[in-house]
């Protein structure tokens, strides 16, 4: 039996349909509201406003739940590979061994850079942040590359998708050797996705790289994490840029460029530079834990609260313990790894994070792997970036494939000056 929301207004009474997801998740559909009552909904921050259906990703932010297309994230970061987990989030299934190979090949085939975008490279300040490059870079593709014509057959979706995944991982490597003026190392064809990258960034002619299999399966379980995350910022970013059928690249600028945020994406960074301050200042958590609970202060605890989490996120805990699988392996201690501990064990008893349910997020342990592989701190939110690439490219996918697919426009309730007549120069005060 439909269900349906009764809505009253002025006396008169609207029906609205009610809208049941797979996982009993609810929604009014307020689609024709506007059109009935006369009336906008305002939800600032859309914090309770859904934007699309979507088959892709299902959160639960009450029990810590995360699945890719049915399949919880802990299963995947424990037996699937980075490429395997895209091609669940694009296609809709996990591939067959030949569908697998097929995608690989066609990874390493579009894996090199046009050499003219050298010269973009060449001519950033060097102190430019590698996210703004990655942004800038992504959005000079579409001058080198096809668009996507509107009817694109299978072939040519699944070539351009494979150019980006792969592209993309390729330039970030390519941008911090070269911020180094060290020689560009190329992909090779007989490393996969991950050990390509991982070679890329640290081998070098005087000293070449050993490929270690338990680095690659970290970058595997980084990348799976942060592969999809249903409608974040930044993903909503990418459906909403691409609402207006821009080119694909175009969109998925749009998408690096709200993750850089702090508030997001570069979160990775801050937490790192907030455990480093308190390191550096003598390793007490308890002064950033006040400050961070004092409403006059604007500083927030880096790697803690979520929008969708009020539980500790998912993957946070396997963030967690393949932080310490990694440092027992290197036989290395990180300083900061002790006060992120300290710090999570503090906050997580204390009535304020209780109270808002602040638990640690996916940022709070990432950025010490990232320590621990190499990646120096300001490629941070660049590594994010590369992870959630499959995201961003299945939900844009998914948004022009849905016959209710519109362009993105939001309204509003304007509050500013009512009619007023234009006034002279000479004549205002
Ligand atoms: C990501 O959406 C996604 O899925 C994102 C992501 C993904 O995979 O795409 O998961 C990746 O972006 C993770 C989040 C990374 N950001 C940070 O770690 C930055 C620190 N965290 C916050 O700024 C905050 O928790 C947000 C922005 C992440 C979430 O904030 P909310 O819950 O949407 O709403 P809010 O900002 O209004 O906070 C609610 C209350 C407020 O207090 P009150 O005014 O109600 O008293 O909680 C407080 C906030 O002040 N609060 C914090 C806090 N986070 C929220 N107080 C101190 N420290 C914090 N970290």
């Amino acid at each position: 039996m439909k269900k349906i929301a009764s809505l009253t207004l002025d006396g008169k009474t609207y029906e609205l349909p009610v809208v049941i997801g797979s996982e009993g998740e609810t929604a009014i559909d307020i689609s024709k509201a506007r059109k009935e009552t006369g009336f906008i909904t305002l939800d600032p921050g859309f914090a309770n406003t859904g934007s699309c259906q979507s088959s892709i990703t299902f959160m639960d932010g009450q029990k810590g739940i995360l699945r890719y297309r049915g399949i919880p994230v802990e299963q995947l970061s424990e037996h699937s590979t980075f490429v395997e987990t895209a091609y669940l989030l694009i296609n809709g299934e996990l591939p067959t061994r030949k569908e697998l190979s097929r995608f690989s090949i066609m990874l390493n085939d579009h894996s090199l850079v046009h050499e003219d975008m050298r010269a973009f490279f060449e001519n950033f300040p060097k102190r430019a942040h590698p996210m703004g490059i990655l942004s800038s870079m992504v959005n000079a593709l579409r001058a080198f590359y096809p668009e996507l014509p509107e009817r694109s057959d299978e072939e040519e979706i699944n070539i351009t998708f494979a150019r980006l995944l792969s592209k993309v991982r390729t330039m970030a490597a390519m941008s911090y050797k070269m911020s180094l003026g060290h020689k560009v190392i190329y992909p090779r064809h007989d490393l996969t996705y991950c050990a390509n990258f991982l070679n890329m960034m640290f081998d070098s002619p005087v000293r070449p790289y050993v490929i270690d299999e338990d680095l690659v399966k970290v970058l595997e379980v980084f990348w799976i994490l942060h592969a999809d995350h249903e409608q974040n910022c930044s993903t909503a970013a990418v459906r909403l840029v691409g609402s207006a059928r821009v080119n694909l690249y175009a969109a998925i600028s749009a998408g690096i460029a709200a993750l850089w945020g702090p508030l997001h994406g570069g979160a990775n960074q801050a937490v790192i530079e907030m455990l480093q301050q308190i390191y550096d200042n003598g390793g007490d958590p308890a002064p950033f834990i006040v400050r961070a609970k004092d409403k006059n202060d604007t500083f927030r605890l880096m790697g803690f609260g979520h929008s969708i989490y009020k539980t500790y996120d998912p993957r946070a805990r396997i963030m967690e313990k393949t932080c310490h699988k990694l440092l027992e392996k290197l036989n290395r201690d990180d300083p900061l790894l002790d006060i992120a501990r300290r710090l999570e064990e503090v906050a997580v008893k204390d009535s304020y994070f209780i109270d808002h349910n602040l638990y640690p997020n996916i940022d709070f342990y990432s950025g010490i792997v990232l320590r621990a592989i190499g990646i120096p701190l300001d490629m941070f939110t660049v590594m994010f970036a590369i992870g959630r690439l499959p995201g961003w490219i299945s939900q844009w996918k998914e948004s022009i494939d849905d016959p209710k697919w519109k362009l993105h426009r939001p309204r509003q309730i304007y509050i500013g000056p009512k009619m007023r007549d234009y006034i002279p120069i000479d004549e205002r005060s």
